[in-house]
């Protein structure tokens, strides 16, 4: 199969991934829970990822809260800073992973900035929101649609100067572009373990420049005498038994990542990105491609996007269609109509898959 849906998850997984899931399995019991070897071999495990993502992010272990997926952490970031009602601005290519919770929430959202590929329409919008009282922000760093690159630092700088919280999503961007959580001062950034940092399904980060309100209340092998959650972290914001197997591999895909380095991973998925782009353009294509674009490329022609994807799939070529989970990206970019196809590359793609898709198209 050709797989070009690393958006969706990173696939397949690298042989040290899988390697240092099945270890795990072996070797690991439930960390905290016992001072046993095979318990401290769990917690072993956990303390290591933490290390590994607080040197990728240059944030203190401690900061790391390990969640299920990006939606979790986002879910426990927006719960903690908004309250029902409260004006919060985000971007124009959110997902539903921040659009539903905050309705969920009675939020009031300013959509800021609707402009692909434009970032001054992105720092005007939200300056605009930020001045008319939005009380928290919460931006993509990385459309998951169309790959577009949001100014996160601009928006970071703007929303620090009015004192204004905010939470990065880095769904998309994690793995494959640095990330300094010190220098962006973001409240908190999420991010799922499973795409660009090469990890298990089922694993996700959440770094904390504050303390979350748990979403989960429950057992966390300290101060059990408590029926309050721990006021530390992580343990505030991680009840229950954690997927140790999954954090071993997410342990094995940050290694990867820091190896290789996000920049340079990120470079090469843009650069098939462009390829792919000029390419189907020329076939007749309409491509969303332009300045600011990460690895991803959304696309969509004669032909209902679905079933053109159905047909590549029959053809071994794995992309998604349709709406991504994120209507309001669509929206903005007037695609809600037809939704699109997406062709999304990752760390191992080459120019031989991008060609072998172009050939498809032809
Ligand atoms: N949010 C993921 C995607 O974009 C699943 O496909």
């Amino acid at each position: 199969m050709i797989y070009l849906d690393h958006g969706a998850t990173s696939f397949p997984k690298p042989p040290a991934v899988r390697a240092a899931v099945g270890e795990a399995m072996e070797r690991c019991a439930n960390p905290g829970r016992g001072s046993h070897e095979a318990a401290r071999a769990g917690a072993e495990v956990l303390y290591r990822c933490r290390e590994a993502a607080g040197e990728l992010f240059s944030v203190d272990p401690e900061r790391v809260v390990l969640t299920q997926n990006c939606t979790q952490g986002l879910n426990m970031a927006i719960r903690t800073l908004v309250k029902p009602g409260d004006r919060v601005a985000v971007s124009g290519f959110e997902h539903n992973a921040v659009t539903r919770p905050l309705h969920g929430l009675r939020a009031r959202v300013t959509v800021a900035g609707r402009r692909l590929f434009d970032w001054e329409d992105t720092i005007r919008g939200f300056r605009k929101a930020l001045d008319r009282g939005a009380s928290c922000a919460v931006f993509t760093h990385v459309s998951n649609v169309f790959g577009y690159i949001l100014p996160v630092r601009e928006l970071a700088a703007e929303c620090r100067k009015r004192g204004v919280p905010f939470v990065l999503d880095a769904a998309q961007s994690a793995g494959a572009i640095p990330i300094d959580f010190g220098e962006l001062g973001a409240d908190f950034i999420a991010m799922p373990g499973h795409k660009g940092l090469l990890g298990p399904m089922g694993t996700g980060l959440l770094l904390c420049g504050r303390k979350p309100r748990p979403l989960l209340m429950g057992g966390t092998g300290s101060e059990s005498e408590r029926q309050t959650m721990p006021d530390f972290l992580p343990d505030r914001a991680e009840a229950g038994t954690l997927n140790v197997p999954g954090f071993a591999g997410l342990e094995a895909g940050l290694r990867l990542v820091l190896d290789r380095g996000p920049e340079s991973i990120g470079r090469e998925e843009a650069a098939l990105a462009a390829y792919t782009a000029a390419r189907l353009r020329k076939q007749g294509w309409e491509v969303f491609h332009g300045p600011h674009q990460l690895g991803t490329v959304s696309f969509r022609g004669g032909e209902d996007c679905q079933t053109l994807c159905d047909r590549l799939a029959g053809a071994g070529i794995a992309l998604r269609a349709g709406l991504h989970c994120a209507p309001l990206a669509h929206k903005s970019a007037g695609t809600l109509d037809t939704g699109t196809v997406r062709v999304s590359f990752g760390f191992d793609s080459t120019r031989a898959d991008a060609d072998a898709l172009l050939g498809r198209l032809s």
